[in-house]
C-alpha cells in the first residue's frame, strides 16, 4: 500500500461517520419536536368580501400597528385591494399620521416596545406569509389566561408567547382545555383549545368574525398579486389553449408533407 493510497481509504470511514452523526442528529430533531399541537381553526380567505377587508384593514392599522410593522406594503397599496379609493381610504382608515406613500411602520418607537415587550414584534407581512391563514385564526382566537406568564396570558398554538391579549376587551378572557401530552418530547400538560372565562364587548360570534377579518386582510397583504392571478388564470389557460390547437395544426401540415421511408421506396423508385 503506497502512501498515496491512505487518504483514498479514510474517505468511507469519515463518510460513514458523517452519515451517522446526521442520523443522530436527524434522531434528536425529530425526537425533540415531538409536541402534542392543538387542532387548528378552519378558515376560507375570500378576497371578493370587501367589506370584511376594510374591517380587518381598520383594526389591523389601528390595533397591531401600535406594535407590529407590517413592511412589506405601502399605504397606497391598500386602497386598490380594498376596493376603495384613496379619499375613502383617508377618510374611513387613515394612515396613523404617516405619508401615504410610505411603507408601514409601527407607531411606537422600538425602545419603548423592548421596554415594555422585551422581545421585538415580528413584522406582519413576513409573518402572514409564512403562517398559513389557519393558524393565523387560531392564533387570534386563542389567547388563555395563565398567570405563570410575565403577560398573564399564554397561547394555544404558540407556547409562551410574548405578546399581550390584546384582544381581552373584545373577546373577554378564556381559559384553556387542558390535555396530558408531549411538549418538545416531554410529558407536559398541553392546552389544545380554550373556554370562554369572561364576557367581553363582543358576542363570541361578533369577535370571530373580526378575527377572520383581520386574516383576510393579513392574508391580502402578504399575497399581493393574489386577486389579480385569480383575474388572470382563465385567459392565460385559455391562451394555451389555442396555443395547442394551433401547434397541433402546424405539425398536422409538417407531417403531412414529409416521405417517410416507405412512400420513398414507391415515389423514388429505390
Ligand atoms: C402590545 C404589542 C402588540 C400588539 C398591540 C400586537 N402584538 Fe402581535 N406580537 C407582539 C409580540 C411582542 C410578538 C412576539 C411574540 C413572541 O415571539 O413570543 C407578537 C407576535 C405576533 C404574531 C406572530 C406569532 C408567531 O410566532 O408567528 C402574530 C401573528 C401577531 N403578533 C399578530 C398580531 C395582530 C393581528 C395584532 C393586532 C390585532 C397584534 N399582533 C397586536 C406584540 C403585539
Amino acid at each position: 500500500m503506497t502512501k498515496q493510497n491512505a487518504p483514498r481509504g479514510n474517505h468511507p470511514v469519515l463518510l460513514a461517520l458523517l452519515v451517522g452523526l446526521l442520523a443522530g442528529f436527524g434522531g434528536l430533531a425529530r425526537a425533540s419536536v415531538a409536541t402534542t399541537k392543538p387542532p387548528l381553526r378552519p378558515i376560507t380567505v375570500n378576497l371578493q368580501d370587501k367589506s370584511a377587508l376594510q374591517n380587518g384593514a381598520l383594526y389591523t392599522l389601528h390595533m397591531c400597528v401600535a406594535c407590529h410593522s407590517l413592511q412589506g406594503v405601502r399605504y397606497s397599496s391598500l386602497p386598490k385591494m380594498l376596493g376603495m379609493n384613496r379619499v375613502e381610504f383617508e377618510k374611513v382608515i387613515g394612515t396613523n399620521g404617516k405619508h401615504y406613500h410610505d411603507t408601514i411602520t409601527s407607531t411606537m418607537p422600538p425602545a419603548i416596545i423592548n421596554a415594555f415587550v422585551k422581545i421585538l414584534p415580528p413584522d406582519l407581512t413576513d409573518i402572514a406569509r409564512r403562517r398559513s391563514p389557519a393558524w393565523l385564526y387560531t392564533y387570534l382566537t386563542s389567547f388563555y389566561v395563565d398567570p405563570s406568564r410575565p403577560s398573564g396570558v399564554n397561547n394555544t398554538v404558540r407556547y409562551n408567547v410574548a405578546m399581550p391579549d390584546v384582544f381581552a376587551p373584545m373577546q373577554g378572557l378564556q381559559k384553556p382545555v387542558m390535555v396530558q401530552g408531549l411538549r418538545f418530547g416531554s410529558p407536559a400538560q398541553v392546552a389544545i383549545g380554550v373556554k370562554p372565562l369572561t364576557q367581553g364587548s363582543m358576542t363570541q360570534a361578533q369577535f370571530d368574525r373580526t378575527a377572520r377579518d383581520i386574516v383576510y386582510f393579513l392574508y391580502a397583504v402578504a399575497h399581493p398579486h393574489q386577486q389579480e392571478r385569480a383575474r388572470l388564470g382563465p385567459w392565460i389557460i385559455g391562451l394555451f389553449l389555442v396555443l395547442s390547437v394551433l401547434t397541433f395544426l402546424i405539425y398536422k401540415l409538417y407531417w403531412r408533407r414529409v416521405i417517410t421511408g416507405e412512400e420513398r421506396w414507391w415515389r423514388v423508385g429505390k
